[in-house]
Formats: structure tokens, C-alpha cells, sequence
């Protein structure tokens, strides 16, 4: 039982180094503005996921302004997005979807990260 206690706090000690590590990794992304405060926790949509979108994207996407049929500024318009899997593809360039946010800069490694663990976080409402 002791031993299990120990390997379960090794397990933890070094699964907090590695996200230290990757957290100074995502300090300085391609045009980031400062530090990234966001890589460790929940991810809050209002405060973390809104505002980014808000910079980048929801001015080409929206109910009323859907760029390539794609609606975005609602939670459940921005979770979808997230679920079929082209909210990361796009924001990350990845190979078979198109590039975003279209005619900027890439977003910076900070953003990517807080959305990418905002979807494994199952996109919180919150
Ligand atoms: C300047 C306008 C503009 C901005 C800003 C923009 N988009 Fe787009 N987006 C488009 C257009 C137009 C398309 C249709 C595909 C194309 O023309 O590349 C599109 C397509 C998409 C798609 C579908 C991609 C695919 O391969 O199916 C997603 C997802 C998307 N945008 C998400 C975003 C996100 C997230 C942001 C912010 C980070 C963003 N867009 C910013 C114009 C924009």
C-alpha cells in the first residue's frame, strides 16, 4: 500500500514537471504579446476562449457573416466547431483544412494551447 502511495506521488511529481516545462516552452509564441498564463487548470470560456475569438475570428464568422458556412459566437456554435474537429485542424494549420484566422498570422502558441486544452477539456460552458 506504501508502495502504491510512493508510485503515485512520483507519477504526480513528475507529470508537474513536465507541464512546468511545457508551459515555458508556450512562453513565447510566433506574435505573442506575453507570458502564457493559461496552460494549467480548467479553461474558462467567457475568459480564456471568448476574447481570443473575439480578436480573430468572429468577425468573419457569426450568424449573420458565416465565412464558409462556418458560425461562430455562440457556445454552441464555437463547441461544434471544436467536436467535428476543424476549430484545432484550422488554428493549427494542420494539413487538410484551411488556415486560420484567413489572411492573419498563425495564432500564437499560447492561444492554440488554451483552445486545444479547452477541447480535451470537452469544451466547459463556462
Ligand atoms: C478574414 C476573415 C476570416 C477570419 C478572421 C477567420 N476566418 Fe475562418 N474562414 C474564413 C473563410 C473565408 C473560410 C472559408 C474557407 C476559406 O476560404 O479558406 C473560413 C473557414 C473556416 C473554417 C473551416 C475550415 C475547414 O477547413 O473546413 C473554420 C473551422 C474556421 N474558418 C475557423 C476560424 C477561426 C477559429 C478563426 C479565428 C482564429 C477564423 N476562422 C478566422 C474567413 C475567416
Amino acid at each position: 500500500m506504501k508502495l502504491i502511495f510512493s508510485i503515485a506521488i512520483f507519477i504526480w511529481l513528475v507529470s508537474l514537471s513536465a507541464c512546468y516545462y511545457d508551459k515555458e516552452e508556450l512562453l513565447y509564441g510566433n506574435n505573442n504579446s506575453g507570458p502564457c498564463t493559461d496552460s494549467t487548470g480548467i479553461v474558462s470560456y467567457s475568459q480564456k476562449i471568448i476574447p481570443v475569438f473575439q480578436q480573430f475570428c468572429y468577425s468573419c464568422h457569426n450568424s449573420s457573416f458565416p465565412s464558409g458556412n462556418i458560425t461562430m459566437g455562440t457556445y454552441t456554435a464555437d463547441k461544434a466547431i471544436g467536436l467535428n474537429g476543424k476549430l484545432f485542424g484550422s488554428i493549427n494549420h494542420t494539413t487538410g483544412f484551411s488556415p486560420m484566422p484567413k489572411g492573419m498570422a498563425k495564432l500564437n502558441n499560447c492561444h492554440i494551447a488554451t483552445i486545444k486544452k479547452w477541447i480535451d477539456q470537452n469544451m466547459p460552458n463556462n
